[in-house]
């Protein structure tokens, strides 16, 4: 053996692992101390703030390249990131459309990382409760227990893999093996006007283009026109293109709108089409007692995508795709390479979960899941569905009966999309105003609202998910539009 070119072993191979774990132990409880606080009183933070400059220059920082005490570490993301986050967390937080986390989840999330395993699949405990959690989302959709699913980084993600499966299915043509180009007619899906943007992303990169996805015109209350759906189906045939999938949503982006499941349903089985339901807003309406029957039919679906990260409120990242037809599931990603093979007994002797989606190495994603549905029971997770969506109506009521204020669409869910609408102004001089107002609130740490147009104006859009919302935070955000919006009209 060549002596000069052996590695060199040194005495002290070198570890990640601390050296002394007593010190990391007093740091570790410090962290869960402050942690606890900091969920504690989130209420008497500001919703968001501003990062000063030199916040923002420490994050422009080098690739570090010595140690320093983990001690110091912490005490950076203690002064440089904990008070600056999105504000997702807080009470008044009802931006765009997010879940607002929650302590039992986020220690899940530590011990899913502590034990560290891959959900790539295998015969272990994680992989056992990463199903046993999918098993769950089936029965709370109502989804028969042969149907397959996965847990995913979330919903843009979840639709992606159910339009995959659902484009190959309507294919004709083995499309993983010969390709987008062998398909004989045009495949075209279909969706309302109201339709979420990972669809279009989702198509494009299927390799069917945009023009794939026909957006069909929604109604007054902003659900899919069935009517003209039916028609389009027709135009397209007539055309010598193959209607493929219905994309129904339960529960709109803009403004929570539902759309007939039943009718899209039958309508699927007239027309021999895949029937999605991109429930990433609304599929968990199905566990609330009082409001189920708004998603009526999801269970007729082909595939569901639905997003433990909103209405469950666990911590980012996790969305879940449902499909009826688990081989048709499996067939759409499933390739067996010699190094992942299962045997008989021993670690690869469980489903590789990989199967079912793009990514190999999973993360335990289940675990957060699991653990806040065991403590709270799912019937708990229902009634703060109902919960928000009696505080959304509870909004809608005070915008109402508010002078100068005006609801923009009907409420149908937990989205109130409504506008400060002093006399006088026109078109371009509101919208300039509301935007206005909204970023004082979020600058002012007072509330995050975000901004939408609908049936083509502009309005400002409040979405309760979130546990922590009480009545009294929806009087003061309804408070502080009229301060603001008296300050700014006269000029301030
Ligand atoms: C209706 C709808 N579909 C899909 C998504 C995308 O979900 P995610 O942000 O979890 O990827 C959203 C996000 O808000 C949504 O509202």
């Amino acid at each position: 053996m060549d002596t000069l070119r052996s590695p060199v072993i040194s005495d002290a191979e070198e570890t990640l692992d601390p050296i002394d774990w007593s010190n990391v132990r007093a740091l570790s409880h410090r962290m869960i101390d402050d942690s606890i606080e900091y969920l504690r009183d989130v209420r008497l933070r500001p919703v968001w703030q501003e990062m000063p400059a030199g916040v923002k220059a420490t994050f422009r920082e080098p690739l570090p390249r010595f140690p320093m005490p983990l001690d110091d570490v912490y005490r950076e993301v203690k002064e440089n990131l904990m008070p600056f986050p999105m504000g997702n967390i807080h009470p008044r937080f009802w931006s765009w459309y997010m879940g607002s986390s929650n302590l039992t989840g986020a220690l899940g999330d530590f011990l899913a990382a502590i034990q560290g395993s891959n959900l790539g699949g295998g015969n272990h405990a994680a992989a056992s409760m990463d199903s046993q959690v999918v098993n769950w989302c089936k029965e709370m959709m109502g989804f028969p227990s042969s149907a397959s699913g996965s847990l995913v980084s979330g919903g843009s993600m979840a639709n992606l893999i159910a339009l995959t499966v659902a484009r190959n299915v309507k294919a004709g043509v083995d499309v993983r093996e010969d390709g987008v180009g062998a398909i004989e007619k045009p495949l075209r899906f279909y969706a309302s006007d109201q339709v979420h943007s990972c669809h279009r992303k989702a198509i494009e990169a299927l390799g069917l283009g945009n023009k794939a996805l026909r957006r069909i015109h929604s109604d007054a209350d902003l659900r899919i026109d069935v009517a003209a759906l039916r028609a389009a189906i027709a135009e397209d045939r007539a055309a010598g293109c193959q209607p493929a999938c219905v994309i129904a949503t339960a529960g709109t982006v803009n403004t929570g709108a539902i759309d007939d499941l039943e009718a899209l349903a039958n309508l699927a089985v007239e027309e021999a089409l895949w029937l999605h339901v991109d429930g990433c807003i609304g599929a968990l309406l199905a566990i609330s007692s009082a409001n189920a029957y708004r998603v009526s039919g999801i269970a007729r679906a082909y595939s569901v995508a639905l997003d433990p990260h909103k209405w469950l409120h666990a911590p980012f990242e996790v969305g879940c795709v449902l499909i009826r037809d688990a081989a048709a599931h499996r067939g759409a990603f499933a390739v067996t390479q010699e190094y992942l093979e299962s045997t008989s007994r021993g670690l690869a002797s469980a489903e590789w979960l990989h199967e079912y989606g793009l990514q190999t190495t999973r993360g335990f994603r289940s675990l957060k899941v699991w653990m806040a549905l065991k403590e709270h029971g799912v019937e708990k997770f229902g009634r703060l569905i109902d919960q928000n969506m009696a505080q959304a109506h509870y909004l809608s009521r005070l915008i109402k009966e508010a002078p100068l204020f005006e609801l923009v669409a009907p409420t149908s869910i937990n989205i109130v999309c409504f506008r400060y609408r002093p006399l006088g102004l026109e078109t371009a001089a509101l919208k300039a105003l509301n935007i206005e107002i909204m970023l004082r609130l979020q600058e002012e740490g007072i509330a995050a609202v975000s901004d939408t147009t609908v049936h083509g104006e502009h309005c400002l859009r409040v979405a309760i998910n979130n546990h922590r919302t009480r009545r009294e935070d929806l009087d003061m955000l309804v408070a502080e539009i009229l301060r603001l919006g008296a300050l700014l009209t006269a000029g301030c």
